[in-house]
């Protein structure tokens, strides 16, 4: 059978950083984030075809990335037959924001519809979260938590739906201060960071009650309270990989002076606040009014700024 699925991207405004189980992919810390859009993944399945044959962005994948994409598929279904996937991002791959998060979701939800399953939402979202963790969030729109959970299987470690897209219309400029590919990947990074890292008990121990004010200050739009607790949980990780052994170091000059600008901003009566991923780039949380003033701030330093709003849910086409 065939489905295509379209999902968006989310960032994280409270981290996912570390596993408690590989394995599973089950998370160190639970998370939160908004799911963005325009950005979205678009993803057609033909569930029982000669071959394996994985197509994304134009380019068959080989190797390490079919292999993941393979394992994944056998998750749906161990005695599968063949499966054809193409998949495109609307966004390039360089736009400084994690797409194997919508990558995870779209193909969840297609592949499960083109193998003639009907899960839950709360099913998918565990499924996604075993080929990428921050995919879990992404089968919801709005604001998403990803709980940490109990079982030992992994069951009970999905996305929580904590307000719909229309509940607050944010948004998230992306300073882009280098497209290259990174050397160290999220998930390299995060296990090293795990291993070697001796603030990594504390930023466990610590993420909880971010997870708590971040669903509050979601819930009461509080931006200044959202933006607080989103920098502090976004300085806690890049702690933990700047202490790990060798230091993980995805920084440029450019992201520290953006992060400073963004500081400026608010000294000067601008609601903006900053987070970072595994990578080099800034996004900045802001308001629709404010918008256009930090772009022109944050154009100073980046050539590239992609300005974003909160998005809704994955769905199939
Ligand atoms: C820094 O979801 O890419 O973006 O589960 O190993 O595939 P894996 O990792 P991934 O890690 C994302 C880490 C992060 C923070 C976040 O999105 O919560």
């Amino acid at each position: 059978m065939n489905a295509t699925a379209i999902a968006h991207p989310n960032i994280a405004l409270v981290k996912y950083w570390g596993k408690r189980n590989r394995e599973l992919n089950l998370p160190a810390v639970p998370s939160l984030s908004v799911t963005l859009a325009p950005f979205e993944t678009r993803t057609s399945v033909e569930w029982g075809t000669d071959t394996d044959r994985f197509e994304i962005n134009g380019t068959v994948a080989h190797g390490d990335a079919a292999d993941r994409v393979a394992r994944f598929l056998d998750l749906i279904d161990g005695a599968r037959p063949p499966v054809s996937i193409t998949s495109t991002n609307n966004f390039p791959t360089a736009a400084g924001l994690a797409s194997s998060s919508s990558a995870f979701a779209a193909l969840a939800l297609a592949a499960t519809k083109a193998a003639g399953q009907s899960p839950t939402l709360t099913q998918l979202s565990t499924l996604a979260r075993q080929g990428s963790g921050s995919a879990s969030r992404s089968l919801w729109g709005g604001f998403v938590t990803w709980s940490l959970g109990a079982r030992p299987d992994g069951t009970d470690s999905h996305g929580h739906a904590i307000a719909p897209q229309s509940h607050w219309d944010l948004r998230v400029l992306v300073a882009l201060v280098s497209d290259e590919k990174k050397a160290v990947s999220s998930r390299e990074g995060m296990n090293r960071t795990q291993e070697t890292s001796p603030l990594f008990a504390g930023w466990v121990e610590s993420g909880p009650s971010d997870v708590t004010e971040a669903e509050e200050a979601v819930r009461s739009r509080d931006l200044e309270r959202l933006g607080t607790v989103m920098e502090h949980s976004t300085m806690k990780m890049v702690g933990t990989m700047f202490s790990a052994q060798p230091a993980v170091v995805y920084m440029k000059p450019a992201t520290v002076a953006v992060l400073h600008t963004v500081t400026a901003l608010r000294s000067q009566g601008i609601g903006a606040w900053a987070t970072m991923d595994a990578g080099p780039n800034v996004k900045v949380l802001t308001t629709s009014d404010d918008a256009s003033r930090v772009e022109a701030a944050l154009r100073e330093h980046v050539q590239t700024v992609h300005t974003l709003h909160v998005g809704g849910p994955a769905y199939l086409v």
